[in-house]
């Protein structure tokens, strides 16, 4: 049912909103009974379809006939089949020689991707023998009797369970004769146990099988006994029953925030790619979560960096394929959404924190040609009381698009004007490609000549520096898994840093990206090159827009690296940042790999000027959320082609809530500051943006949670309400930490949007709207300079006085939203610190306040106190759901008498000038 909001509301009080426009003017371990729980998940699989397939079966009787195998053996309802022939097409005589089924599908719906040629149950896959309990699991050996169809079979693996945590199972498969490649990430070491009572491991022995069963209520959280297990050099496949349709992650594609299950395909392989349904993007991050029917959750990590596929299907099933590595597999059990985002970030790591700063409005754009352009920006931006916190430069002052220099004409006077930006209060960040130009005379270009001799790139088949091309011309890739890279890196940001004192680094281009296929030279004719099963990656070879898959790295060859290309950059210029700055790095950077969080944020690359883009931005910022990278937005008013103006504007409003918010614009397009808009749309932006900076201390609190406990910031509204099934598939609205529900619109000429509102109070801290909702859609009017965002009842959230810039608006006067349910109760907290000091969470050097409203009390409880907030004033409490006029108001016993209080809005406005940094109470009666 859709609701409208309460009308009698309408026009009313305008609170919070008032205070911005002052600002703008001036689980057990037993082996045993698997083939119950083996049968249960097949019979789930199979469910009633069995019978229906029967007749479909029955319409075909040639076809079954013309087979070799039996009938009865290639009786398998048509979801739950697993494809035979993922290499190539086959006919019916070459699948049939593979031991596989053959039934052509009819094309129907959207089953267009039901495989003809799959596996019969009694498909040879391995055997699980010596079974052993160890202290911490099992360990058993695989064997197989017979080949697959795949090259390179491994006919012997080992199996190792690992029960790590209560929540957490450990398993792996590797070949125990030869070490292969294994992700070089850091993880968690296990822990002693022995088993767990939250979840139960059961194997079946021939076929092979592991089966997760929650134990709480018995389901079956994997079993991959469902399809045979593949495990050849190239080739490692191993499929899974999934207990619900409701899954996300898989990143990083343009998706909605669920996938689907029908027979949908998604490639792992890091790309330069303007975001496309379907293709694989900049990162990979091969984690999922599923929501099961009861609102419980589980997830599963596969270490694993090769190229990918993960396929799904409508079973509900998943196959992992990929093309090297080892599996290793992590399983996370909730039992709830939250814990499982927070058991896959302690493995992944925790997020970096930010530096205050990098949570204010940042303005970019390819095209600034000069520094007298660029500092035209920031004027106008200021003339036009827009606030900004960072400005950046595109490659536009790279000297003949190089890292590490600039173009002594244009921007001769570059650091000059970085200066200049910070004596206003401001940040300066420009762009460095991963390609270091090898083209230009010996002795003139540092990076590149030192690079060489120091031997950080990575290599050909003969040895050489893999040359590719860029946007300087021919390239040379550096190699980050290399030590000694990372240290040239850093002599090389010293090198700038000491020149051009800027703050943070925008890394881009880093899949690595490249103009022509693999190299110059392109690339040897070999396996690595041409591996047996190519995933769907777009241009249809691993070489497409990179580097040749078979060169050379420090810790391995690319065919295995190549997705950890700005993961490892990432490492490299965050620890540079660190020892040339002494201060809380800031890097943003398009590629990605799980962990990439712990180190640097990330924008969604080059995304289009279009309402439909606009709408994919939210599930790419959710989705980044689950993968730890918390710090993430996108080009607000879109990257590619010329956005319009009432674009623009909605796009603005939303990115105000993206944790990172940066406009940025291709070369090509029409202008799209703030300022070079009407007087209306301006007036929108404006107001979107002091909006954020009067949330920053929340957003900030918000982001050290992320860091000090794995937290997300923007998040999914099924992670706040997974027991509420109306949540599971929003994706046009979400929220800030769980205190603030975000619903911005996007359609072009809409005035009004509608929002689900899971059951509960939630206050307009902009209109003083309340809305009581039993968890329902209701209607909201969205005027051209309004974007809702609602606060949930029995929430305080600390905001603060914004200003042009946050080096600022950190000295202004605090505020406290104060939420009330209706039993007239909320809470909340802040932390607080110098903003850009390194470890000072780590270090204890920092404040942090909670804060409790009660029986018509609000106190405070200063859990830890820095100097920091010396001086810090609270000035002013807004006390939503307040139910009658109170009498008297004391704030440490003292009267308050200009409180003001609105019978309409039910909201307790209170003027003070209390130190943030002292007990207080306050009472209302
Ligand atoms: C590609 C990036 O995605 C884009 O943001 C940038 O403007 C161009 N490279 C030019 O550096």
């Amino acid at each position: 049912m859709l609701l409208i909001e309460k009308p009698e509301h309408r026009g009313l009080c305008v609170i919070l909103w008032v205070f911005i426009s002052i600002t703008l003017l001036s689980v057990s371990g037993t082996h045993g009974a698997p083939q119950e729980a083996e049968k249960r998940g097949r019979e789930k699989d199979r469910g009633g379809e069995a019978e229906e397939q029967h007749e479909k079966l029955a319409d075909q009787p040639d076809l079954l006939r013309s087979s070799s195998i039996q009938p009865t053996q290639c009786d398998i309802p048509p979801d739950s089949r697993f494809d035979c022939a993922p290499d190539k097409l086959l006919s019916q005589e070459e699948c049939e020689a593979r031991g596989c089924c053959y039934i052509p599908a009819q094309p129907k719906g959207n089953a267009i991707w039901q495989p003809w040629c799959f596996f019969p149950p009694s498909y040879p896959s391995y055997k699980m023998v010596n079974l052993t309990t160890t202290k911490t699991g099992y360990t058993a050996q695989l064997t197989r009797d017979r080949p697959t169809f795949m090259p390179e079979d491994i006919m012997n693996l080992e199996l190792d369970v690992l029960f790590e945590t209560e929540s957490r199972l450990h398993f792996t498969l590797k070949d125990p004769a030869n070490k292969r490649y294994e992700v070089p990430l850091e993880t968690p070491q296990s822990s002693n146990k022995a088993s767990s009572t939250w979840y139960s491991v059961q194997f079946s022995d021939d076929p092979f099988g592991l089966i997760i069963l929650r134990t709480s209520n018995g389901r079956v959280l994997l079993n991959t006994s469902v399809a045979p297990l593949f495990y050849a050099d190239q080739f490692l496949q191993i499929s899974t029953s999934l207990p619900s349709h409701f899954i996300s992650g898989l990143g990083e594609h343009l998706t909605s925030l669920t996938l689907s299950v029908n027979w949908t395909k998604v490639t792992m392989w890091n790309r330069d790619m303007s975001p496309m349904p379907s293709a694989n993007l900049y990162g990979s991050h091969p984690f999922y979560l599923v929501l099961e029917e009861d609102g419980l959750a589980h997830g599963v990590f596969l270490l694993n960096s090769n190229a990918m596929d993960v396929i799904l299907q409508p079973s509900p099933a998943l196959t992992w394929r990929t093309t090297g590595g080892i599996l290793d597999f992590y399983v996370f059990l909730g039992p709830d959404p939250k814990s499982v985002v927070r058991q896959y970030m302690d493995v992944i790591g925790y997020p970096f924190m930010p530096p205050y700063w990098a949570l204010g409005f940042h303005l970019c754009r390819w095209g600034y040609a000069s520094t007298a352009v660029t500092r035209e920006v920031v004027k106008n931006m200021t003339a036009a009381q827009f606030p900004l916190d960072v400005q950046w430069n595109d490659l536009d002052y790279a000297d003949a698009g190089r890292d590490f220099t600039f173009n002594k004409d244009a921007f001769g006077d570059m650091p000059e004007m970085v200066n200049e930006f910070h004596r206003e209060g401001r940040r300066y960040v420009m762009i460095v490609d991963a390609g270091i130009s090898s083209s230009s005379p010996t002795g003139t270009y540092k990076p590149f000549d030192e690079g060489l001799k120091r031997g950080v790139f990575i290599l050909n088949a003969t040895g050489q520096p893999l040359i590719g091309k860029v946007w300087p011309g021919p390239t040379a890739f550096p190699d980050f898994t290399n030590p000694e890279t990372h240290q040239w890196w850093h002599d090389m940001v010293k090198d700038f840093h000491d020149q051009v004192p800027f703050d943070g680094m925008w890394i881009d281009m880093n899949e690595p990206s490249n103009f022509v296929e693999g190299s110059v030279e392109g690339c040897p004719n070999n396996k690595l090159e041409a591996p047996p099963y190519v995933p769907g990656v777009l241009g249809g070879s691993l070489k497409s827009r990179t580097l040749c898959a078979s060169s050379k790295q420090y810790l391995s060859s690319h065919y295995n690296l190549h997705s950890l290309y700005g993961l490892t950059e990432a490492i490299a210029s965050h620890d540079a940042l660190v020892k040339v700055r002494g201060k809380r790095p800031f890097v943003i950077s398009r590629s990605t790999f799980a962990s990439h969080g712990r180190y640097a944020g990330h924008w969604t690359g080059d995304v289009l000027s279009t309402w439909e883009h606009l709408y994919y931005t939210i599930s790419a910022v959710l989705l980044f959320n689950l993968y730890g990278v918390p710090l993430v937005g996108a080009d607000v008013c879109g990257f590619v082609g010329s956005t319009s103006e009432e674009l623009c504007v909605r796009w603005t409003q939303l990115g105000a809530f993206y944790p990172f918010m940066r406009n940025h614009n291709d070369r090509r397009n029409l202008p799209q500051e703030p300022y070079v808009f009407s007087q209306k749309a301006q007036q929108a932006m404006r107001k979107a943006l002091f909006l954020r900076y009067s949330f920053l201390p929340y957003l900030y609190t918000l982001f050290h949670k992320a860091h000090s406990a794995g937290e997300t910031v923007a998040r999914p509204l099924y992670l706040e309400f997974p027991e509420d099934p109306n949540t599971w598939n929003v994706d046009r609205q979400f929220m800030w930490g769980s205190g603030l529900l975000i619903t911005p619109v996007l359609e072009a000429g809409k005035t009004e949007v509608s929002g689900y509102f899971p059951l509960g109070t939630w206050y307009n801290p902009l209109t003083g709207f309340i809305i009581h909702s039993k968890g329902q859609w209701i209607l909201l009017s969205a005027s051209l300079d309004t974007i809702n965002v609602h606060v949930r009842a029995g929430h305080i959230l600390p905001l603060q006085k914004p200003a042009f810039t946050t080096t600022e608006s950190r000295k202004n006067g605090m505020i406290l939203v104060v939420a009330l349910t209706m039993e007239g109760v909320a809470r909340g907290d802040l932390f607080w610190d110098d903003g850009e000091g390194l470890f000072t969470f780590e270090k204890g050097d920092y404040t942090q306040i909670l804060f409790l409203a009660r029986n018509g009390m609000l106190v405070n409880e200063i859990v830890r106190l820095n100097s920091q907030v010396d001086g810090l004033l609270l000035k002013e409490v807004l006390i939503f759901g307040v139910l009658s006029p109170p009498h008297t108001v004391l704030a440490n016993g003292t009267p308050i008498s200009d409180f003001s209080y609105r019978t309409d809005t039910k909201i307790l406005n209170i003027p003070l000038s209390l130190l943030m940094g002292e007990q207080f109470v306050i009472t209302w009666s």
